[in-house]
């Protein structure tokens, strides 16, 4: 008995050790040093719940600024809600100063342009790989910087994500550094000052990932009224942008209701993928609501 105990770990040691890294332990937070390509350094750290679903889903997702992949663990419903429903979480670590995520420079927003959306998306293909996961149950939502990198990997990434969710963020491209600076902060952006048309934003989207032509993943954008960090004028942004992207008429939404889903929220239908909600008199953060995120994803 003690053996066969022995020998068991002694193979799962050397299974890992094979693989080149140490397996992530099943309930709790643990860091992936070795996933095949990483172009940038950005931390990669997963949880796989103790009741794993036979080809699970996965849930990418991004801390804000200034915060880190444990502190985004720590501070989001998602931990407790993978163990309810089984699927995994990455949760990314930036690896800039000042921790924001890139969404600037034009490897990030590229489609394998070697930025840290290339990064996180390979995060992703090596789950999808180690774990059977689901590639059709693929997901990803974050918090203000993470939210911003939302928008960036559904853009860039539209193979791999099927559904993305918005906390607080600005949309695709917004963010663009004029001199291709990495982690550059864009103060006109920031400050609701970068306006186009649904078209020449979707065009933005569409240029990341030129000649892609399959489908793109369904989004839901949170954002409060009184966010003065990042300028509710983004969120009328980033709906244009996925309105357009879609082809629906970014001025004649499907449906507007009032105090949905809570009071003083608004939520805009645009069309079957698209959809957003205001937050009256909410400042720049926006409470996740995990419950509804996980219906937005198909979970529940
Ligand atoms: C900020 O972003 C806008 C697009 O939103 C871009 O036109 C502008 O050049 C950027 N500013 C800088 C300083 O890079
Ligand atoms: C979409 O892209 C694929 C692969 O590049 C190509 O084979 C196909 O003809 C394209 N379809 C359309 C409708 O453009």
């Amino acid at each position: 008995m003690r053996l066969l105990t022995l020998l068991a770990s002694y193979l799962s040691v050397a299974a890992a050790a094979t693989l080149g890294k140490r397996a992530p332990t099943p309930g709790s937070l643990s860091q992936v040093t070795s996933f095949g390509t990483a172009p940038t350094k950005a931390g990669f750290y997963i949880y796989v719940p103790k009741k794993l679903a036979a080809s699970p889903g996965i849930i990418v997702a991004i801390h804000y600024c200034t915060g880190s992949a444990q502190a985004y663990f720590s501070g989001s419903p998602y931990k407790t809600l993978s163990e309810q429903y089984g699927f995994i979480v990455i949760y990314p670590s930036s690896p800039h100063s000042g921790t924001c995520w890139d969404v600037s420079s034009k490897q990030t927003l590229s489609h394998e342009g070697g930025g840290d959306s290339n990064t996180i998306a390979n995060m992703v293909k090596w789950t999808l790989t180690e774990y059977k996961a689901d590639a059709t149950k693929v997901y990803v939502t974050g918090t203000s910087s993470g939210g911003m990198m939302t928008n960036v990997l559904a853009a860039t990434y539209p193979d791999v994500f099927k559904a993305g969710i918005v906390y607080s963020g600005v949309n695709a491209g917004c963010f663009v550094s004029s001199s291709g600076g990495v982690d550059a902060w864009n103060n006109t952006c920031a400050n609701g000052q970068s306006t186009a048309t649904p078209q020449a934003w979707a065009n933005v989207v569409f240029n990341m990932y030129p000649g892609y032509n399959g489908s793109r993943p369904k989004m839901q954008v949170y954002h409060g009224s009184a966010d003065s960090t990042l300028k509710p004028q983004n969120y009328q942004e980033t709906m244009k942008q996925w309105a357009g992207v879609f082809g629906y008429d970014y001025n004649k939404p499907q449906s507007t209701k009032a105090n949905d889903p809570q009071s003083g929220y608004t939520r805009t239908i645009y069309g079957p993928s698209v959809e957003g909600i205001y937050a009256q008199g909410v400042g720049h953060s926006v409470s996740m609501r995990g419950a509804d995120d996980m219906k937005f994803f198909g979970f529940a």
